[in-house]
């Protein structure tokens, strides 16, 4: 593995053993010290030319717990605003010596044209490209849910973890990276997904996905999922409007109440990944009810993340040593 692009690059063994080393690394974030040598004297440029609060600083935490050094760019301030390109852009942070770069951009295929094009060659990690893929959020997700749905079932968490476990997952699909990642990785790891969305914030493409598709969240319900994950929906995505009549009609339809939170089953668990619109997609009560697992995805985030570096930086930080 060079780079981390897409889940849909991984196979299911690659992807058990990055669950697996997200699992120690949690273990370390346990510790008194949660430092680890593992990536020590490497560099590591978080490259963020769309917003982000906690994917920049969870990447920033998961390279600073295994040591290496971080450089934070961001577009706003930056040259980019003087319609610097991002070839431009990568070029001058690889020549201040970077050894990894960890891209968020609103073009779907940015990560994949840095690690690609011959520009730069070291590994690149998507942390976000358009409505296209987030797959360390997936990756993230995935270990949240795996956690749960072992322990609910009384059993180790060896291998996948995941087979049988039903998901859902409800809201603005249609500009969802977070979505796309998450039903490739869920599928792979031998969940079943429904994605649940109005028709208009269903993709194209999502007819031929490893996944039933609804437009009925009572329905979903009712079909008893083990998680269901709530998205955002994107409202700066969304020019020109037009994608469901009114804010009260979709809350109506696909927002996350209690009332319908209460007909999950007993041990079913609510994700997120964040920024929510409370009293939108989701009640603030359910949000912060015994359900929610939402700051557990954020604190998995900092370990799937380090599980991700240590094992595109770990190898090539050895060599370099000896
Ligand atoms: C998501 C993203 O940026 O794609 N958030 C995140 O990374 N935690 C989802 C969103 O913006 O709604």
């Amino acid at each position: 593995m060079k780079h981390f692009l897409s889940t849909a690059d991984l196979t299911r063994e690659q992807a058990i053993t990055l669950l697996d080393t997200a699992e120690e690394m949690h273990a370390t974030q346990e510790r008194s010290i949660r430092k680890l040598p593992a990536l020590m004297g490497t560099t590591v440029v978080n490259l963020f030319f769309e917003n982000s609060t906690r994917t920049r600083i969870s990447f920033e935490a998961a390279a600073k717990r295994l040591s290496a050094d971080v450089i934070n760019f961001s577009a706003s301030g930056s040259s980019v605003s003087k319609g610097e390109s991002l070839k431009d852009t990568a070029l001058t942070l690889a020549a201040m010596g970077a050894d990894a770069m960890v891209v968020r951009s609103s073009s779907s295929g940015a990560a994949h044209r840095l690690a690609h094009a011959g520009w730069i060659d070291m590994p690149i990690i998507n942390a976000g490209d358009g409505a296209h893929e987030h797959p360390t959020q997936a990756l993230l997700d995935a270990f949240t849910l795996r956690r749960r749905y072992t322990a609910h079932r009384g059993v180790e968490l060896l291998g996948s973890g995941l087979d049988g476990a039903h998901v859902i997952i409800v809201g603005d699909v249609l500009h969802s990276r977070v979505a796309r990642s998450n039903v490739q990785l869920l599928t792979l790891l031998g969940a079943r997904v429904t994605l649940v969305a109005p028709p208009s914030l269903v993709p194209v493409g999502a007819p031929v996905w490893r996944c039933a598709i609804s437009f009925d969240l009572d329905a979903a319900i009712n079909d008893a999922p083990d998680a269901i994950m709530m998205l955002r929906v994107q409202r700066e995505r969304m020019i020109g409007g037009g994608f469901f009549p009114t804010e009260a009609e979709y809350s109506r339809r696909y927002e996350l109440t209690p009332a319908r939170a209460d007909r999950l089953p007993e041990h079913a668990i609510v994700m997120h990944p964040g920024p929510m619109n409370r009293g939108f997609e989701i009640a603030g009560s359910v949000a912060d009810g015994p359900r929610s697992v939402i700051t557990d995805q954020v604190s998995a985030g900092v370990s799937a993340r380090m599980a991700v570096l240590y094992h595109l930086l770990a190898s090539n930080a050895r060599e370099e040593r000896s």
